[in-house]
């Protein structure tokens, strides 16, 4: 048998249970008195409470955002994707959220990332999907299949831009939008959409406290 190979080996002898240590016999068979605080509280009775997980939520950026930092700085800004997902990342901690953040300049990518989402455990989505917001149907197919709440997020504001950005293919799928923000969008859509998974507790304020979802 090879050196490591564990697979035919003896089994080890198996170890005698460790048996309650014998109180030692008080001189004149004197019993012992209960010591106070000394007896382990009784658990309540019913099931024990399950430690809550953690929210997840897939970040998802489109064609180009790969660039960011490099492409049109102008226009969107000089922090890279990276800079942005560890900004996200670490807002998420704070939280108890976690993130998966993912980018692709395919189209077929960003649909099985969004559609699947659900089914690989997430509980919602944060969306950029740069150009693709304007011609993609596939997209809208994929959060409409995903099942979950996706927000929809943009750096730059297009509706403020050209004619042919004015229009989001995927906004009618979606809960929610902010646009116009820089990185600072991908935050607020992250905080609204968790906000919206945990019933109004994550931006409470005086007059949305103890609403739940929204309109
Ligand atoms: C963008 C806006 C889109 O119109 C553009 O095609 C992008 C980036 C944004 O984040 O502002 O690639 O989604």
């Amino acid at each position: 048998m090879a050196k490591g190979d564990v697979r035919n080996q003896a089994p080890p002898t198996p170890r005698r249970p460790a048996r309650p240590a014998a109180p030692r016999p008080l001189p004149g068979g004197a019993s012992r008195p209960a010591i106070a605080g000394k007896t382990r509280p009784a658990l309540p009775p019913g099931p024990i409470p399950a430690v809550p997980a953690a929210t997840r939520i897939r970040v998802v950026s489109g064609p180009n955002l790969d660039l960011l930092g490099l492409r049109e700085p102008e226009i969107y800004g000089t922090a890279t994707l990276l800079d942005l997902h560890a900004e996200l990342t670490s807002i998420g901690a704070a939280r108890g959220i976690e993130l998966e953040c993912l980018q692709s300049n395919h189209e077929g990518d960003l649909v099985t990332w969004v559609a699947h989402a659900g089914r690989e455990g997430f509980d919602g989505v944060v969306l950029n999907a740069g150009a693709l917001t304007h011609t993609s149907i596939a997209l809208l197919d994929a959060v409409r299949a995903s099942g979950l709440p996706v927000v929809e997020v943009h750096l730059s504001n297009p509706e403020a831009r050209e004619e042919y950005r004015r229009r989001s293919m995927i906004a009618e799928a979606c809960v929610g939008k902010v646009t116009g923000f820089g990185p600072a969008s991908y935050a607020l859509g992250l905080l609204a959409l968790v906000d919206r998974l945990r019933g109004g507790a994550e931006l409470r304020t005086s007059s949305n406290a103890g609403r739940r979802g929204g309109v």
